[in-house]
């Protein structure tokens, strides 16, 4: 099994090739993705989620540096330049905003950040729905933190990057993928309430599935306005029964107020309400073992997503039928935002072989994409490594 806190073997030729410097002088980060198991599109409802962090990364080196931060992304093989205390949106150069926001959040708390000469790179799919944003923002965060000598507890740098994505890159998103990134433990799952942000770590047993994550390879066109829209649903709603969020509307209060709400806005509730009720399920199953009927929790999740939720689309619905023809596949769902990007799948330990390869040759003719599937174990979150 591979380590995933191992430095990768060309981190340090990358770091120099690019700063002409040392890792003696830097501080170095790994920060994971994130899979969701179940509780999808609940957290900006109140809601609850169980993620898990993977073994795929982000890593950020980085080294004190007179004046200006230089961010080199190998990913994007790009060079972003800013100057601490003047840190504006980049327009041009989407992936460079979520540095310069992590930048602007710290700056808002703490002054200006120290310039520094920061390297980019990991293994971690990019813009496919295993979180690579948060993944780079909790990363680069710890990264500044490191180079200006400070300490913030992993929960306050989730919120803080979170509030950098919502104010200072304009994306919406909820709480759970930050959270992920930063608090997720090896071998654990990680129960998050989004409403009083308690959280739990539920041990993944040795009889667990593998779980794959199944990139369709399909962009995610759509996603942000349909989050924004599904969001803007789910809290008029809220508010239609006199709450901040559904999470204090009860499955008998939408069915009473069923007719008084547009039929789509009742589905939008339905999928929120189940699938909390879903995670709670799974939490119970995955303590006693039924990975059967875990399996099934992924299946129903699915179908709400879809005919419910309505973010799903047809590469998304094809990789989870094809994932479930496979004999050892106990359940397979789309994860994060919908309309594209990757499903996750969960096989029976002792079926797993072939299951790749299987599912990506059958899935290939039908859609003409070429996708990309691999098993992740449950890692742990970001964290600054000795070197
Ligand atoms: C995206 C967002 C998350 C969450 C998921 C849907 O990944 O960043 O906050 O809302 O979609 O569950």
């Amino acid at each position: 099994m591979r380590d995933p806190t191992q430095l990768p073997d060309n981190l340090s030729r990358l770091f120099s090739d690019h700063f002409d410097r040392t890792l003696d002088e830097a501080v170095v980060v790994r920060s994971p993705g994130r899979m969701n198991l179940l509780g999808e599109h609940t957290d900006y409802n109140g809601g609850f989620v169980l993620p898990i962090a993977i073994d795929r990364s982000t890593w950020v080196v980085a080294a004190p540096a007179e004046g200006q931060v230089r961010v080199w992304s190998e990913a994007r093989g790009e060079l972003d330049v800013f100057t601490p205390g003047q840190i504006h949106r980049d327009e041009g150069r989407l992936w460079a905003n979520y540095v310069r926001a992590v930048a602007w959040a710290l700056e808002e708390q703490f002054g200006p950040v120290p310039g520094a000469d920061v390297l980019i790179t990991g293994d971690l799919p990019l813009g496919s729905g295993v979180s690579s944003s948060a993944s780079l923002e909790v990363g680069a965060a710890l990264a500044f933190l490191g180079v200006a000598q400070r300490e913030m507890p992993l929960r306050d740098v989730a919120l803080m990057c979170q509030r950098a994505e919502n104010q200072f890159v304009g994306v919406q998103c909820g709480i759970m993928d930050q959270f992920a990134v930063a608090l997720c433990e090896a071998g654990h799952a990680l129960l998050l309430d989004c409403l009083s942000l308690e959280t739990q770590n539920v041990a993944l047993a040795g009889d667990a599935p593998v779980f794959f994550v199944c990139d369709t390879a399909k962009e995610r066109t759509l996603a942000a306005s349909a989050y924004n829209q599904r969001r803007a649903e789910c809290e008029s709603a809220a508010r239609h029964f006199g709450h901040e969020s559904l999470r204090h509307v009860t499955p008998e209060q939408l069915e009473a107020g069923k007719g008084e709400l547009p039929e789509h806005v009742y589905r939008r509730c339905r999928h929120v309400l189940s699938e909390n009720a879903r995670v709670h399920e799974a939490i119970a199953v995955m303590g006693c073992g039924a990975w059967e009927r875990f399996g099934e929790l992924l299946q129903a999740s699915h179908a709400s997503l879809r005919d419910d939720y309505e973010v799903s689309c047809d590469e998304l619905n094809i990789m989870c039928e094809l994932a479930m023809e496979h004999d050892g596949c106990l359940g397979a769902r789309m994860v994060g935002a919908g309309f594209g990007g990757c499903a996750m799948a969960a096989v029976r330990r002792e079926a797993v072989s072939g299951f790749a390869e299987t599912v990506g040759a059958a899935y290939q003719p039908r859609t003409g994409l070429q996708p990309r599937l691999f098993a992740v174990q449950a890692a742990g979150g970001a964290a600054i490594l000795p070197h």
